[in-house]
């Protein structure tokens, strides 16, 4: 009979494509995948080691499940992704319920792995452990067409790259997730067709630094370790001219690449939506000196402002982190104004997290007080908390196209879709299905979401 497995994803959109690439790879081995971990004889768990509190989540997750394996003699559970690559078979060893783990560049070898773990215990060779957690210079799963999971039908990701090396000091990606390389752009292509040809209306593009995207030498489609012909701009418009009905997104751009070339291609496609995920990290150019961002604060104000230039509509967002080594309260003070100056629509907070094995564990203190951390951070939520209100306030009255994606989480009455500018609308169903594009007027709004009425 068909053994099934259950993939939980946690982390960032990039985990959730991962989780996407894995359920085709075991498929296509002949497992069936799982609506529910009562419907599996696999756990895999996808984890993300970005901050402690996202591990310990894990943790406690594995333990959970350890429960319904004394009650399920036959399921296995395995860790997938960042964290199974950060800390190997040390994980097995810390969490004896855990059969296997495997890295974000070895999931072609889960079918084999799988098999190892029945194949021990028919054997019953005890405590026999599976790792397979090598980092790839050219893997780029290119050739799998994902197995869309538990999605809406209506928008999808896309993995344009994998890996990272730009070494920001606090940050563990380049570690679990290897070096930089780019998948080719004829596949990229071809699945965003064939996702548009399926009803799809919206693939966002993802990758680390998208902007970087074709400039990392390997793996080229010739073979021959000479840089792609296609740059980042280049691919979001030949993404963007399959159909002007579907929408384009994008994360994350990096601000030290982020050229006037993307821009004007933005500017050229209604469809390239509007918005444009920005991450900071600090407004303090000490900090950012500290953190190898690569960029001053005058550099990334430069950017935003080319952005309003080219797209005067374009949101803009970001991610930030409260309380790195050494920050002053004039640094944090220096974030705070950069957060009123920028008026980001919508902002990642977070409070810094001592990751092993980066530059920052080696070289510098994790010296800010916890309760210091939790209230730098609270003073940025509080901030942007402000700032997004009066944004949404300065959205009531105008119309915008809405791809509508499903019903409203509050009310059966009611749909919801987002804008260009990746703003959620809320709004009376009418005549709306959907997968289709609406105009909305915009009459009321909270911090979060705009409330609209459907224009006939
Ligand atoms: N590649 C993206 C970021 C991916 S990680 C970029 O460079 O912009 C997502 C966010 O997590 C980061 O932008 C950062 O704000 C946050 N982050 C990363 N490492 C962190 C750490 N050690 N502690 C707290 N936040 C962290
Ligand atoms: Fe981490 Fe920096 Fe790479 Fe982003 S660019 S994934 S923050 S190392
Ligand atoms: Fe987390 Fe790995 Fe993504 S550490 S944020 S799942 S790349």
């Amino acid at each position: 009979m068909m053994e099934k497995v259950y993939i939980e994803t946690y982390g960032c959109q990039m985990n959730f494509a991962d989780s996407e690439v894995i359920a085709a790879i075991l498929t296509k081995a002949g497992y069936g995948i799982g609506e529910s971990v009562e419907d599996a004889d696999f756990i895999l768990i996808n984890t993300c080691a970005i901050r402690d509190n996202a591990e310990q989540r894990v943790r406690h997750r594995v333990r959970e499940l350890k429960a319904m394996q004394n009650r399920r003699h036959n399921l296995r559970v395995g860790v997938l992704g960042c964290m199974a690559e950060r800390l190997q078979s040390r994980l097995m060893a810390e969490e004896e319920n855990v059969s296997f783990v495997c890295g974000p560049d070895a999931y072609r070898r889960l079918p084999g792995m799988l098999a190892q773990v029945r194949k021990n215990e028919e054997l019953r060779v005890k405590n026999e452990k599976l790792a397979e957690v090598e980092l790839s210079t050219t893997e780029t799963y290119a050739d799998i067409e994902p197995v869309r999971l538990a999605g809406n039908g209506i928008s999808a990701y896309i993995s344009i790259m994998r890996g990272c090396q730009n070494y920001c000091a606090y940050c563990v990606v380049p570690y679990t997730r290897g070096r930089e390389r780019s998948r080719d752009p004829e596949t990229i292509v071809g699945e965003a067709r064939s996702l548009f040809e399926q009803g799809y209306r919206e693939v966002t593009l993802l990758g680390q630094n998208v902007n970087s995207y074709g400039l990392t030498p390997s793996p080229s489609p010739l073979g021959d370790g000479s840089a792609m012909r296609v740059d980042f701009p280049d691919l979001l418009e030949l993404v963007a001219q399959i159909d002007p009905q579907m929408r384009v997104r994008f994360a994350t751009s990096h601000p030290k690449d982020l050229s006037d070339k993307l821009l004007e291609v933005m500017a050229k496609y209604p469809n390239i939506c509007r918005c444009i995920h920005l991450p900071v990290q600090s407004g303090s150019n000490r900090m950012l000196k500290l953190m190898n961002r690569k960029y001053t604060v005058e550099w990334y104000l430069d950017r935003v402002e080319a952005i309003r230039r080219a797209m005067p509509d374009c949101s803009i967002t970001t991610d930030v982190i409260a309380g790195f080594s050494t920050e002053t309260l004039e640094d944090h003070e220096a974030t705070l104004d950069l957060f009123r100056k920028v008026h980001y629509d919508y902002a990642y907070m977070f409070k810094y997290s001592l990751r092993e094995g980066t530059y920052a564990w080696k070289h510098l203190a994790d010296d800010i007080p916890e309760e210091e951390k939790t209230r730098r951070l609270n003073e940025i939520i509080a901030l942007q908390g402000e700032i997004a209100l009066e944004n949404n306030r300065k959205e009531v009255g105008k119309e915008y196209e809405v791809l509508v994606e499903g019903e409203s989480h509050r009310s059966k009455e009611q749909l919801f879709g987002r804008n260009s500018q990746n703003k959620v609308l809320v709004f009376d169903k009418g005549d709306a299905r959907p997968g289709t594009y609406r105009r909305v007027r915009v009459d009321s709004c909270t911090a979060a979401t705009l409330i609209g009425t459907l224009v006939q």
